[in-house]
């Protein structure tokens, strides 16, 4: 089942910004990584998720519910953790966080301790006075201490160091283990592959690429590359294999050769008839897909082309 379901969503702002006919599903249980460079529409259209714009065409359903209809129900129900910031002035973390216990008319603090714990969050100080990572770890507080089964995170480490993001890793893993349905935008790419069972992949308005995670970790193809003693065993090499050489280095005396794990005897084989200085495997990671992806130079049109060429 699904808990999150945008349906052609449509916001089209003037000069190709906004989203256009953005369709993704986030299962139940599931942690959906939600990508794209800067300026790509995440926040555009997790906005409307949220129920704070209408959207021009299509819906959008969360929990059963439609996003602008039902908004107000949906922002009680889900943790929402917002891309950009914005407190009341002048009140105090602690003032802060005991309104949102009362809006929400939570009784036990025992999830809202056990978050400032974790993040070593100071709450007495006015919220205007924080550091940005400090008040992003309130905004974590007030996205997760009512405990909610769903959970939209718009950048969530964005201006945390880097052991409070472990730290959110673990955490989200937990929430993930309790059943949680997670939609996460980030560019933390750690933080995607060690989260995300689901990616989508938003480039100028538009969803480029859905992907399961586990194919791309699990890829059976490696890269290896190598360098012959000399241009002749390097010459040699080119002009006898039988394997897919990639890219060719003449001047370096280097090749790249692409092969499937269950062919690695053959490529050994193969190479113990040539003097080398060194073979080195490049591994195809999931930073590898995104990258093609965030490449301004690159125009990918479908997740399929970007496959092709790192996963068979
Ligand atoms: N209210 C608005 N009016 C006009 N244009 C807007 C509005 N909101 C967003 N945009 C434009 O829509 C596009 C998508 O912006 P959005 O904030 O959704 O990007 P993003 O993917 O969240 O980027 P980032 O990674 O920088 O947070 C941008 O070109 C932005 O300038
Ligand atoms: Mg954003």
């Amino acid at each position: 089942m699904s808990v999150i379901e945008v349906e052609q969503l449509t916001k089209d702002y003037g000069s190709h910004r906004g989203v256009f006919d953005v369709s993704f599903e986030v299962g139940e249980g599931e942690v959906f990584g939600f990508l794209g460079p800067n300026g790509a529409g995440k926040t555009t259209t997790i906005r409307h998720l949220m129920g704070f714009s209408k959207p021009q065409s299509g819906a959008i359903k969360v929990s059963n519910k439609d996003s602008w209809k039902d908004a107000a129900a949906i922002k009680r129900e889900v943790g929402y953790l917002p891309g950009e910031l914005a407190f009341p002035k002048n009140m105090t973390g602690k003032a802060f966080i005991d309104f949102m216990a009362r809006e929400r008319q939570i009784s036990d603090m025992t999830k809202t301790d056990h978050l400032i714990d974790m993040f070593e969050l100071d709450i007495s100080p006015k919220l205007d006075t924080m550091s940005l990572g400090t008040r992003r770890k309130v905004a974590i507080v007030t996205a997760f201490m009512h405990d909610p089964d769903i959970l939209v995170l718009d950048e969530p480490t964005s201006g945390l160091d880097p052991v409070m993001q472990e730290r959110f890793i673990e955490f989200l893993l937990e929430e993930k283990r309790a059943g949680k349905s997670i939609l996460l935008s980030s560019h933390i790419f750690s933080e995607v592959d060690a989260t995300c069972d689901r990616i989508a992949i938003i480039k100028e308005g538009e969803v480029v690429s859905t992907v399961v995670a586990d194919d791309i970790r699990k890829n059976e193809n490696k890269t290896y590359k190598i360098e012959f003693a000399d241009e002749n065993e390097y010459q040699r090499f080119v002009d006898n294999t039988s394997l897919d050489t990639t890219v060719k280095r003449p001047r370096q005396n280097q090749v790249k050769v692409e092969i499937k794990d269950e062919n690695i005897k053959e490529l050994f084989t193969d190479l113990s008839q040539y003097q080398l200085n060194f073979i080195t495997e490049e591994k195809f990671s999931l930073e590898d897909y995104f990258m093609n992806f965030y490449d301004t130079n690159k125009s990918v049109s479908s997740g399929e082309e970007v496959l092709s060429h790192g996963i068979h």
